[in-house]
């Protein structure tokens, strides 16, 4: 399999938003756990129903969940020229589960202060339809889909603050992890969408 990238920061640092550009640029799926983790969820499935409370908490899922739900997904065709992951890995010991199945050749680490994201999260609007991600003050939903988008059941202010909490302790180690490997490329996260955008398309 030819190398995949890693999309690395905090919730709400966006991921999830610069993700489609890196894919169209690089032409690399994106991979993200959470969106699995939420289909499971909406699909009623048993993985789904395992994941639910640490998600609602905003806890990490136990790490053999995910690594069990990142190898079937690398099993797919479209996994075969490398993924782009986002939101994977997120402790140490998935990492190592990763470097035995894929080559990782880049770790885009979008850095974000912590006060900066709460206010992201708690604004942060999807489109059930198309998936797109919308933030009441910093992409404003266009009027005909307003009144469809909705809020994620975690993207509350409590919970965010456990996401926060969570990243800081398992997470976070794992910008020195890969630092420590060469991989690390640091995009300051706190400019306007369009700005991270182009830092980042500058460095793949
Ligand atoms: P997941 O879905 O991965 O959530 P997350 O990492 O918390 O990341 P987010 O999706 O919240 O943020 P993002 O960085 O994608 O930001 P976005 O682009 O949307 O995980 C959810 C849960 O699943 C976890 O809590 C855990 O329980 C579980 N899980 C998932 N993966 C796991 C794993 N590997 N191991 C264990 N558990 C796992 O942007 C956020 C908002 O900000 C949007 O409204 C956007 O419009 C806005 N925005 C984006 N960029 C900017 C900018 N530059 N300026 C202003 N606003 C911006």
């Amino acid at each position: 399999m030819a190398g995949s990238i890693v999309l690395f920061g905090p919730p709400g640092a966006g991921k999830g938003t610069q993700a489609g550009k890196i894919s169209e640029i690089t032409g690399k799926p994106q991979v993200s756990t959470g969106d699995m983790l939420r289909s499971a969820v909406a699909e009623g499935t048993q993985l789904g129903h395992e994941a639910k409370t640490f998600m609602d908490a905003g806890l990490l899922v136990p790490d053999s969940i995910i690594i069990g739900l990142i190898s079937e997904r690398l099993r797919n065709d479209d996994a075969s020229n490398g993924v782009l992951f986002d939101g994977f890995p997120r402790t140490i010991h998935q990492a190592e589960a990763l470097e035995e199945i894929v080559s990782v050749t880049s770790v885009i680490s979008i850095e974000v202060p912590d006060e900066s994201i709460i206010e992201r999260i708690v604004g942060r609007r999807m489109d059930p339809e198309t998936g797109e991600i919308y933030h009441i003050k910093f992409k404003p939903p266009p009027e005909e889909i307003s009144l469809r988008v909705i809020q994620r059941r975690d993207d509350t202010e409590e919970t965010v603050r456990s996401r926060l909490t969570a990243y800081h302790e398992q997470t976070a180690p794992l910008a020195d992890w890969y630092s420590e490997k060469g991989l690390l490329v640091r995009i300051d996260g706190d400019m306007p969408i369009e700005e991270v955008g182009k830092s980042i398309a500058s460095k793949l």
